[in-house]
């Protein structure tokens, strides 16, 4: 693999990736492994930085590699990797946590959401040391470029503090990682309530679109998605959340420009507008779905992917990790 190292790492905390998923991260990595040198995570150490069920946490890593292998990304140009494979995550992450002051980590806002529900006293420290080890993730990899959603921002921002502060102590060790800006980046938000972002979270099922839903089901909830009365296909997030949620969808599956498509439809209403975006919807969960099952029935090949991915991810992870022990006198 040539051109810029980029690292990206998704948490293994549901059975299937959604559409706001696969649309707002995972299609762009796909993309990037033809001009990018890739590496890709699936971070299942961060995912047991709140309550977690083991078994469902290792059937979730599977699924989570067979479903972004379903999707294109090639084994075989990026590395495809869980992080807990790779020890110098954790190693590196314990000397970054000694190198962030305490009141910049929990100054950090998803620190302060996630332990603001079950209250301070019952967050675990992983919660609040997470950044560090998404830091150790990132600088492990010399990474060039970071594909990073609204929500990271901030924890890349404290990465580069980190390398920069790192090198600046104890002599040049870690390429300074900048974001990178996707220009065509979708927000997806729930079919049901427009207003807020499609997360796995979701109130009600009918408000996601899993990758891994069946294809039919799919077509349903883009039928019954919450509209608005004017009746008219027309992109305005402000006053229209859901026409234009259906129009960011119809966009970006088919690379088709939103003007155009609500031109193909004026005059129209919903009904056929609607009935198109639900099959195409269908057409793209259908094969997923299919490869992915094919995928999860092999485990041993499965295996064998992620262990030649940690194999790979482990010989760049220690040399970046031997130069830290020794700059740091161990
Ligand atoms: P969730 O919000 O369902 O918990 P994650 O926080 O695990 O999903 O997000 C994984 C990746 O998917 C991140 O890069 C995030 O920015 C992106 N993502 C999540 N939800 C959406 C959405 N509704 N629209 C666009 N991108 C999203
Ligand atoms: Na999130």
């Amino acid at each position: 693999p040539t051109g810029p190292r980029v690292f990206s790492g998704i948490q293994p905390t549901a059975d299937s990736f959604h559409l706001g998923n696969y649309l707002g991260a995972l299609r762009h990595w796909i993309r990037l492994q033809d001009d990018h040198h890739a590496f890709y995570c699936i971070v299942d150490m961060h995912a047991i930085t709140v309550e977690h069920d083991p078994v469902a946490l290792r059937e979730r890593t599977y699924r989570s590699a067979a479903q972004l292998i379903a999707m294109g990304l090639d084994p075989q140009r990026s590395t495809l990797f869980a992080q807990s494979q790779v020890p110098a995550h954790a190693e590196l992450a314990w000397v970054l946590n000694c190198i962030t002051g305490l009141g910049e980590a929990r100054r950090m806002t998803q620190f302060k959401d996630k332990s603001a529900k079950g209250g301070l006293e019952q967050a675990s420290v992983g919660l609040l040391t997470y950044p560090m080890l998404m830091a150790a993730d990132i600088l492990l990899y010399q990474t060039e470029a970071v594909p990073v959603g609204e929500d990271q921002r901030q924890h890349l921002e404290l990465t580069r503090d980190l390398a920069q502060r790192f090198n600046t102590r104890f002599g040049e060790t870690f390429t300074v990682p900048a974001p990178l800006i996707i220009s065509d980046t979708a927000k997806i938000v729930d079919l049901q309530e427009p207003t807020i972002k499609m997360s796995k979270s979701a109130s009600s099922p009918k408000g996601i679109i899993d990758v891994l839903d069946d294809p039919k089901a799919a077509a349903k909830k883009i039928r019954s998605a919450v509209t608005d009365s004017d009746a008219e296909v027309r992109f305005d997030r402000e006053s229209k959340p859901g026409v234009s949620n259906l129009l960011t969808i119809y966009a970006a599956l088919t690379g088709r420009k939103v003007d155009e498509i609500a031109g193909q439809y004026e005059g129209q209403g919903y009904g056929a507008f609607k009935v198109d975006l639900s099959e195409i919807v269908a057409d793209f969960v259908a094969p997923l779905r299919e490869r992915t099952d094919t995928l999860l029935a092999d485990r041993a090949e499965l295996d064998a992917i992620l262990r030649d991915g940690a194999a790979a991810a482990r010989e760049v992870a220690s040399t970046t990790l031997a130069t830290v022990y020794d700059r740091v006198g161990f």
